[in-house]
């Protein structure tokens, strides 16, 4: 990690990317640009592989074919990874149940002692405000419903002063209410810190929301890209299909 002194979103752009896995190919060419502090969803039904692109941005798949580039420099070289910095929030969140809150989110700094205890204590304190958990604390994770515990994977991504954040299906497994919570987080991280962001999900409701665009993602294809009135008027049959999926029961009224 280099000195925080740019904080600037950075630009994302990933070419011509595949990856196969046995004879299932499932990334088959993609492309998409993220322009800094933009805010970029990518959408698409399970297993059309929104993960497994994610993996390739944090470098834990390596493509077959392709390239992925930030602020026009490829990823693969290792002065680019180790000059940008890049946080990720996974699905699950994965905070340790043995630590608390705080010292889940501090983790990165302790480790690698970037800091001083007190300091890291202050920085803690500070992104934990910034979510809203600043109460949360001395709680351990299980004590946390399912949208604190998004705030504060959140939470511990910003300790690093992130100019690109990766998020893996922010809303999955929450209500409603909690889902809202979470994509105005989002949403206050590119107005406060004009942070880049790459959301993943099939949350209908939140890439509307919060997309500054959208690239629809259909068995590892990205078959339309655009702001989010252009993405749902898109005469794309998948994307149809997807925006319109609801349950209709059979008959609504007749029984009772
Ligand atoms: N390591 C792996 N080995 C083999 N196949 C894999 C691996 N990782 C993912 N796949 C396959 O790739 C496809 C896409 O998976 P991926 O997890 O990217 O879907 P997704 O779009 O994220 O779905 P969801 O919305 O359910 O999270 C799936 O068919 C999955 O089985
Ligand atoms: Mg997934």
């Amino acid at each position: 990690m280099n000195d925080s002194s740019n904080h600037e979103g950075v630009s994302l752009q990933v070419r011509g990317l595949r990856k196969s896995f046995d004879s299932q190919e499932v990334l088959k060419g993609i492309d998409f640009d993220v322009k800094p502090g933009e805010i970029f969803v990518i959408m698409g039904p399970s297993g059309s592989g929104k993960s497994v692109l994610l993996k390739h941005l944090i470098g834990l798949e390596a493509p077959d074919a392709g390239e992925i580039l930030i602020n026009g420099e490829s990823i693969q070289s290792a002065d680019t990874s180790e000059k940008y910095r890049l946080a990720m929030v996974f699905q699950s969140g994965a905070l340790l149940n043995s630590l608390t809150v705080g010292e889940n989110v501090g983790l990165y700094l302790t480790e690698h002692r970037l800091k001083p205890p007190a300091e890291i204590q202050k920085i803690v304190s500070q992104k934990l405000q910034d979510v809203g958990l600043a109460d949360a604390i001395n709680k351990t994770p299980s004590e946390l419903s399912g949208g604190m515990k998004k705030r504060a994977a959140i939470a511990r991504a910003l300790v690093i002063e992130p100019q690109l954040i990766l998020y893996d299906e922010p809303t999955s497994e929450l209500d409603p209410l909690s889902a809202v919570v979470v994509g105005e987080e989002i949403l206050k991280l590119k107005e406060r810190i004009g942070v880049t962001s790459l959301v993943v999900s099939h949350d209908r409701d939140l890439a509307f929301g919060i997309a500054d665009r959208i690239a629809f993602i259909s068995e590892g294809r990205i078959v339309a890209v655009g702001v989010p009135d252009a993405v749902k008027h898109s005469g794309d049959p998948a994307i149809q299909k997807f925006l319109r999926a609801d349950f209709k029961p059979e008959s609504q009224t007749k029984h009772i």
